[in-house]
């Protein structure tokens, strides 16, 4: 009866809000902002700031680190309470905890109408029609071998940068982590169709592109002359595109690095001098372990090809520490790479063990309190390293892409070719063009200038 009453006064009422929540890393904000794409053609949507006022709200969740599935389900509590208020509400959990947990997620909170993955989500409009039909619970966590972006409408954009996603899925499955599980395999969208959505996103705006994937470098695409395309190439014909002003991409795996990569870096103008390259650790032994594919020598020879090409390039890594059997000595050969290297900017995570992973039926060895005295150290080598190359900036004239109005008043944003935020006293009106800015002060995270008129 109650499941009657609910049936119609679901299919009676207009849909007209929608409220998403997004995790994890670009990939999920590039496929959120897709399933907003896709409900606005569906349903005629519109994005809302809280959860309190939508109609639909869609999580887009991540599974890559430890708590994920608790920050999940304690955000379905708040959910919930709306729900008890509004029965009409409709409520998705999408992404890797989504695909990761299934139906677990409607066992433990039933007032979830639609669990899906990354690979799903283009039927959400008719998973939402279902739903309203009075279909109570819907999964959807199958791996198709369709293709989810033949089914996705026009992608809009945000601002000057657009993202395209132009491969997904891993196929390294290193011993940490989850994406292979929850992404699935590695599939390259066809040269054409990347171009496409390119150019596309160009006309609407975009000055700045930004290329998508797990490990994006690994692409393999089908070319238009029936060849199969690696990313160097790809690089190349997207770099011709005319109305594009800047190339950018991630995230790469030492794997997928070549020669040809780093020589694109020194010939390409529009592709920006940076490159998150994740190495995780520094030491051979914990390399291994992690079954990432090479040793520290073969980074060190990546590093040193593409500074000889690109000598300014500004370089980015990911690190786990206390990874299981992590011993002092393997630490400091992290520390030690580290310094050899010298990064631009890092991102540092303690290591935790994720469901359904090799390293998770290791015993997790390494005492919590250790774990946080290496981060600890890390960290702050890591930050003195990106505050050294902040400083490094000072007295340089730069061309800077301004974005947007900065926080102080007259104050403009921008970026840097090396992804830097800088803030300088200009003008509305210089929003989308690329201006001189001289550099006058570093602080941790951004830096200052002037207009610089010669
Ligand atoms: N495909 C990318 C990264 C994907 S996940 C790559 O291979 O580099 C993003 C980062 O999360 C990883 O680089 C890693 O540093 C971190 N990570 C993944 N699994 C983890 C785990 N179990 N514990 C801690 N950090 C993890
Ligand atoms: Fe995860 Fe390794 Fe694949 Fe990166 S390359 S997504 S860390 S399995
Ligand atoms: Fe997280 Fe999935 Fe991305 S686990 S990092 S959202 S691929």
């Amino acid at each position: 009866m109650l499941n009657e009453t609910i049936k119609q006064s679901r299919s009676d009422k207009n849909l007209d809000t929608l409220f998403m929540k997004t995790y994890g890393c670009q990939m999920n904000e590039y496929d959120s902002s897709r399933m907003a794409d896709l409900m606005k053609e569906a349903y005629g949507l519109r994005l809302v700031a809280t959860p309190d006022d939508a109609d639909v709200i869609l999580m887009n969740t991540c599974s890559v680190r430890e708590k994920a599935e608790d920050k999940v389900y304690s955000e379905l509590g708040r959910y919930k309470k709306i729900k008890d208020k509004r029965p009409d509400l409709i409520i998705g959990v999408g992404g890797c905890v989504g695909q990761q947990e299934g139906d677990r997620i409607q066992k433990r909170a039933p007032y979830v109408d639609i669990v899906f993955g990354p690979q799903t989500y283009h039927n959400l409009p008719e998973m939402v029609k279902q739903i309203r039909r009075g279909r109570v619970h819907l999964t959807a966590t199958e791996m198709p071998e369709i293709e989810k972006f033949d089914h996705l409408p026009t992608p809009e954009t945000h601002g000057l940068s657009g993202y395209v996603t132009i491969m997904e899925g891993c196929d390294k499955f290193c011993t940490f982590c989850v994406v292979p599980y929850t992404r699935g395999p590695e599939l390259s969208r066809p040269v054409h169709d990347v171009l496409d959505e390119c150019q596309k996103l160009l006309d609407k705006g975009a000055l700045e592109l930004n290329l998508l994937g797990q490990n994006v470098n690994g692409y393999r695409g089908a070319g238009p002359d029936g060849e199969e395309w690696d990313f160097t190439m790809l690089l190349y014909a997207v770099a011709a595109l005319k109305k594009l002003k800047r190339l950018r991409f991630i995230t790469s795996h030492p794997m997928e690095m070549t020669t040809e990569l780093a020589i694109a870096f020194g010939e390409i103008p529009k592709l920006m001098p940076f490159f998150h390259l994740p190495v995780q650790s520094g030491s051979d032994q914990i390399l291994k372990a992690m079954h990432r594919g090479h040793t520290r020598d073969d980074y060190f020879r990546m590093i040193d090809e593409l500074r000889e090409h690109c000598p300014d390039i500004a370089l980015s890594s990911d690190f786990i520490i206390g990874y299981p059997g992590e011993t002092d000595e393997n630490f400091a050969d992290t520390i030690d790479l580290v310094k050899r290297v010298g990064y631009d900017s890092a991102f540092c995570f303690k290591y935790s063990p994720r469901p359904g992973t090799p390293a998770s039926k290791v015993i997790d060895d390494i005492p919590e309190s250790v774990k946080d005295a290496r981060l600890q150290t890390l960290l702050e080598l890591t930050r003195e390293q990106a505050k050294t190359s902040t400083k490094r900036q000072v007295g340089k004239t730069l061309d800077i892409l301004v974005e947007k109005e900065g926080k102080n008043p007259g104050d403009m944003q921008g970026r840097t070719p090396d992804f830097k935020i800088v803030h300088f006293q200009g003008q509305p009106r210089q929003i989308g063009q690329i201006m001189p800015v001289k550099i006058t002060e570093a602080y941790a995270q951004s830096l200052r200038g002037e207009l610089f008129f010669a």
